[in-house]
């Protein structure tokens, strides 16, 4: 690929440095992703400014308008704290007319509102656990369709963000309790799922028309007792020291049965192309017992450090991670 001139944006917790240097930021672990892809850009050889957005996005639009770059590298994730005002990054891009690295708006509005996108995927075919929405301040009651055990989280959250074992609920008490805990806590819709016994798969997909999925990754719950939940909770993905008492552990999913692989894979391609999505995605699904697979949910634009799943999968499927970034950059600058 000929050296292009890549402006990459991530999300601030607090504003900006003035000069838009984050040398001394990329040295701390929180940065990882962000100092990986400029790091690796950079080292390809292509020219690589840096720009934080906090609450504002003046200072983006105004960098854009005096030099534009040939590609936004996006990688903003929040916008006001909010992990739904991601998707107005890439909308705005689109208004700018410059092109941007990852999901369009439709396919993050779609992804991140997990009632909506099982809405779509249940017109497809694709199996979704049975849901109900719940809004705060109206009358909370249990459906016909739900049955116990069920999973209650918050409606349009990222990364575990109020997913913990109390998020299984197998009582009418825990029911209620953990709705009105989501309505107080996140101030967002709660919803209330079946809870889906069986594998935690992951499969990152990339592309536009032709599509390309990795390998399927697994998390495993070696020492968690058969009798308890075994769910990707916050602590499940990010706390080291409980991932190695309860033998938590991010694998490539091995022996799965003959042909699931496949019809994995399978599905989650359509379910990508259900969902709007047009550069790449994580699918979160569960394999019951009986080979029945039922998609979670779709992360658009998903976590792109260099150990987390999707990088690891592209790697194990031939993309190492230079390699990746630039199908990414090239599925930018091809969209539409
Ligand atoms: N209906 C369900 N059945 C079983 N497990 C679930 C269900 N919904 C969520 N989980 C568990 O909770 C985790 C996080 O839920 P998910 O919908 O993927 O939210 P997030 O956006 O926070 O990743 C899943 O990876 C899975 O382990
Ligand atoms: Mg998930």
């Amino acid at each position: 690929m000929k050296p292009l001139d890549i402006l990459v944006v991530f999300d601030m917790a607090a504003p900006p440095p003035d000069d838009h240097d984050y040398t001394e930021y990329f040295k701390h672990p929180d940065w990882f992703t962000e100092s990986a892809v400029v790091e690796t850009l950079r080292l390809n050889g292509h020219k690589v400014r840096t720009m934080g957005v906090f609450n504002c996005v003046k200072p983006l639009v105004a960098e854009i308008e005096a030099r534009p770059p040939d590609i936004v590298f996006n990688l903003v994730e929040l916008f006001l704290n909010k992990a739904h005002l991601d998707k107005n990054i890439p909308a705005l891009l689109e208004l700018l007319n410059i092109p941007y690295t990852g999901c369009g708006p439709l396919g993050m509005a779609l992804c991140n509102n997990k009632a909506m996108t099982k809405k779509i995927l249940s017109y497809h075919r694709i199996k979704v656990p049975e849901f109900q929405v719940f809004r705060p301040g109206r009358r909370v009651w249990l459906p016909k369709k739900l049955t116990f055990p069920m999973i209650v989280k918050p409606l349009r959250e990222e990364a575990s963000t109020g997913i913990s074992q109390g998020s299984y609920v197998a009582t009418q008490d825990q029911f209620h309790e953990r709705i009105r805990f989501i309505h107080d806590k996140f101030r967002m819709p709660a919803l209330a799922e079946r809870y889906i016994e069986g594998r935690e798969l992951y499969v990152g997909i990339l592309g536009h028309r032709r599509l390309r999925a990795f390998p399927v990754r697994e998390m495993v719950f070696r020492n968690v007792p058969e009798d308890q939940p075994r769910i990707a909770t916050y602590k499940a993905k990010w706390d080291k020291a409980y991932r190695e008492k309860w033998g938590i552990d991010s694998v490539f999913a091995n022996d799965l049965p003959n042909g699931t692989s496949r019809k994995i894979v399978h599905v989650c391609k359509r379910a990508y192309r259900a969902l709007n999505i047009d550069s790449y995605a994580r699918f979160d699904c569960r394999l019951a017992p009986n080979g029945d697979l039922y998609v979670l949910e779709g992360n658009a634009n998903p976590e792109l450090a260099m150990a987390d799943e999707f990088a690891e999968a592209a790697e194990r499927g031939g993309l190492a991670y230079n390699d990746l970034l630039h199908q990414i950059i090239r599925l930018g600058l091809t969209r539409g």
